[in-house]
């Protein structure tokens, strides 16, 4: 929600926890999987980087969106540990993208109140992409509204091996080892697990994204493709996350 000053409110303290067992008016946490991008600039006859850009484009009308219903944390798949394997050309043409996102949207979001975290491997991007990353990080530590998580060079099952490496590292006792230990070892680690899971351009899968935080989420799967899905799709999206009933596996 947006103050009378035009600022953007705090985190909404009465978004859903995840221990909820009837339907919460609003998730505490949406996650995205932004999919569609090539579909749309084929459609178009376009070029795919000009989907890519379309789809960045969205990016920044989304989280403005989300930032002002007062969601608390969004967290958003840009890049998977497999999409290495696309052509080089569109490979780099991703990378340049978000090089230039994080570096034009980065100051806009910290006056927000928007908290950037990122959920992936660093090890692989360009010392570039990884500086713009960092710096927004750090410089947005401490903002208290929506957090943004940007899940690049993001895959659940290197999430879920690196914690799993961690803990061995650290030398964690066996007995120590439960639940709430292991996703503290997450890049997750700082945020809830998954109300609301959305899908872009009409697939059914989860495409190795968050695979433990979701192991409650609501899904919501939309045919449009990402560059086109804002505004009335997301209201549809959260009607649909009204309707839900969520047990969470008990006799309600
Ligand atoms: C999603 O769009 C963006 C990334 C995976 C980086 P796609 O490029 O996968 O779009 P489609 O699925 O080919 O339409
Ligand atoms: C999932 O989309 C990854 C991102 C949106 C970043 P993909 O297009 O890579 O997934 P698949 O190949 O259709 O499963
Ligand atoms: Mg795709």
């Amino acid at each position: 929600m947006v103050t009378q000053s035009g600022q953007y409110m705090t985190a909404n303290p009465q978004a859903s926890k995840c221990s909820d067992i009837t339907s919460p008016a609003i998730p505490d946490h949406v996650a995205i999987i932004m999919d569609g991008n090539g579909r749309w600039a084929k459609a178009r006859d376009l070029d795919i980087s000009e989907g890519h850009h379309a789809g960045f484009e969205n990016l920044r009308r989304v989280v403005a969106d989300f930032a002002k219903r007062g969601i608390g944390y969004l967290t958003l798949y840009a890049f998977s540990t497999e999409n290495w394997d696309r052509p080089e050309s569109e490979v780099n043409g991703i990378l340049q993208l978000a090089i230039a996102v994080i570096a034009n949207e980065a100051q806009q979001l910290h006056e927000n109140n928007v908290r950037i975290m990122h959920l992936g491997r660093v090890d692989r991007l360009s010392s570039e992409l990884r500086a713009e990353l960092e710096q927004a990080v750090t410089m947005t530590a401490s903002n208290t509204g929506l957090t943004l998580g940007i899940a690049f060079d993001y895959g659940g099952r290197a999430e879920i091996t690196n914690a799993a490496k961690q803990m061995i590292s650290d030398g964690v006792a066996i007995d120590e080892i439960d639940e709430a230990k292991f996703a503290s070892y997450l890049y997750t680690s700082a945020m809830p697990d998954v109300d609301l899971l959305i899908r872009t351009g009409g697939d059914f899968r989860i495409s190795n994204f968050l695979l433990w935080q979701t192991a409650y989420s609501e899904f919501y799967s939309s045919a449009i493709l990402w560059p086109d899905f804002y505004g009335e799709h997301i209201d549809r999206a959260f009607e649909s996350f009204n309707e839900r009933q969520r047990r969470f596996g008990k006799r309600v």
